[in-house]
């Protein structure tokens, strides 16, 4: 499904830009000076966000990778619904380590720790295998040619829009990273769930995100769950939460450290297997479940952004989908940096 979509929106933006391009060009007929200013600014504006990667990287080199893609994270969404949730945390934690290079994914090995066991990752992080089984099924397809940093990206927007979300052009053209850094995922570039409001405004910053960047996609939090160990302090000390969601939240969650640690919570009480914006009206009522999302509506700067993506379902789709294009160009690694890793655990 999602690879008909693909093309067709292909079809879609052909079409839009002929459009712009007529608009354009058409009221300065009379100069041609004006016609190549209107040239060259058309020609640079869609990479002056994103010099290094492009929406048609593969069309040459593998033009089947987007229908790869799909299948596997479509019948493993189909078994676990969660597992979506699961592979587009993997982007954001891949993303804000080192740039968007894939190096989440590489297990440990005798010359450096990975990041699988940082504080943000450890027990926490899922769904590696997933990302094995569309690596060895596009290996097939096209040997040494998709990167698993470009794999990251395509099964992330898979996942949102399996689970009802919307559908985006994924910018492509990352080669993944021969190291990993344990030491730079756990010193706090990953905001943790107790961060304030400026913290997490200052870590989003820190990777070029804006505040408005970083309040979309926190709307992420509408899919997936959390462990108790995450929330606990959140349901039992705090006072800007509803308490009939406190209680509730409690049942499974004890309030003694190390009883019931790993007990899960859906992050979106209403609707978690479903990418909408519940997220934010759970905000508005007082049930965020993390300390981390309560703060995006708390009297602060973003509560009004909170009740607009609360109002208007597109507005955060839009929003969203700017983000998650905008996290994705996070520090690419491009040309000849870093390699294709034929298996995505290990450098080649
Ligand atoms: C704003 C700062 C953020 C904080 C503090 C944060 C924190 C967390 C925490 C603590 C969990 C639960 C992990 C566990 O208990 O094992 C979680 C889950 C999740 N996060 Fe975030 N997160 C943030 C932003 C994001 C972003 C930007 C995305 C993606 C765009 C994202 C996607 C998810 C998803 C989908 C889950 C559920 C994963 C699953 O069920 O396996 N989060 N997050
Ligand atoms: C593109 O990649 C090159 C290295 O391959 C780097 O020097 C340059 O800064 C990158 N440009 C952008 C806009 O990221
Ligand atoms: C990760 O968690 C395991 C199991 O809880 C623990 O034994 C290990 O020490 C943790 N690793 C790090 C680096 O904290
Ligand atoms: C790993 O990250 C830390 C903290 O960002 C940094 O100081 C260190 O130089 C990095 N190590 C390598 C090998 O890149
Ligand atoms: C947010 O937390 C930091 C520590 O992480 C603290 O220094 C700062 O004062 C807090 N900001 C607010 C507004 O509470
Ligand atoms: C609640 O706050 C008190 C006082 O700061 C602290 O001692 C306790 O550990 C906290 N309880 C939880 C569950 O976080």
């Amino acid at each position: 499904m999602v690879y008909i979509l693909e093309n067709s929106y292909v079809q879609f933006l052909s079409h839009y830009n002929t459009c712009i391009r007529k608009m354009e060009v058409s009221p300065f007929r009379s100069s041609s000076l004006a016609i190549v200013v209107a040239l060259v600014v058309l020609l640079l504006l869609p990479g002056s966000s994103s010099a290094n990667l492009s929406k048609n990287f593969y069309s040459e080199k593998c033009p089947n990778v987007f229908k790869a893609v799909e299948s596997v994270v479509k019948s493993a969404v189909a078994k676990e619904p969660r597992i979506g949730a699961s592979i587009l945390r993997l982007f954001f934690h891949d993303c804000f380590v080192d740039g968007c290079d894939g190096s989440l994914l590489l297990d440990d090995t005798p010359s450096f720790q990975g990041e699988k066991t940082a504080a943000a990752n450890n027990n926490s992080v899922r769904g590696f295998e997933v990302i094995d089984d569309i690596k060895s099924k596009v290996e097939k397809l096209c040997p040494g040619v998709v990167s698993c940093a470009d794999i990251l990206a395509i099964a992330s927007r898979d996942s949102v829009v399996l689970l009802g979300g919307p559908f985006w052009r994924v910018e492509l053209g990352r080669r993944d990273s021969r190291t990993a850094n344990f030491t730079a995922a756990n010193t706090g570039v990953i905001p943790p769930p107790t961060s304030n409001l400026s913290n997490l405004i200052t870590t989003f910053r820190a990777q070029g995100l804006s505040a408005r960047d970083m309040v979309a996609l926190s709307g992420a939090h509408t899919i997936g769950k959390a462990r108790c160990t995450t929330f606990r302090g959140r349901i039992y000390n705090e006072s800007n939460i509803d308490r009939t969601f406190a209680l509730a939240r409690q049942r499974k969650c004890p309030r003694t450290s190390g009883t019931g640690d790993n007990n899960l919570a859906n992050l979106d009480f209403r609707t978690p297997k479903h990418f909408d914006n519940n997220y934010y009206n759970n905000l508005l009522i007082r049930r965020g479940l993390l300390h981390s999302d309560q703060v995006l509506f708390n009297g602060g700067s973003t509560d009004s952004l909170v009740r607009t993506y609360s109002q208007n379902n597109k507005a955060f789709d839009s929003d969203f989908v700017s983000a998650m294009i905008k996290m994705g160009n996070n520090k690419p690694l491009t040309g000849s940096q870093g390699e294709i890793r034929r298996n995505c655990r290990r450098m080649n």
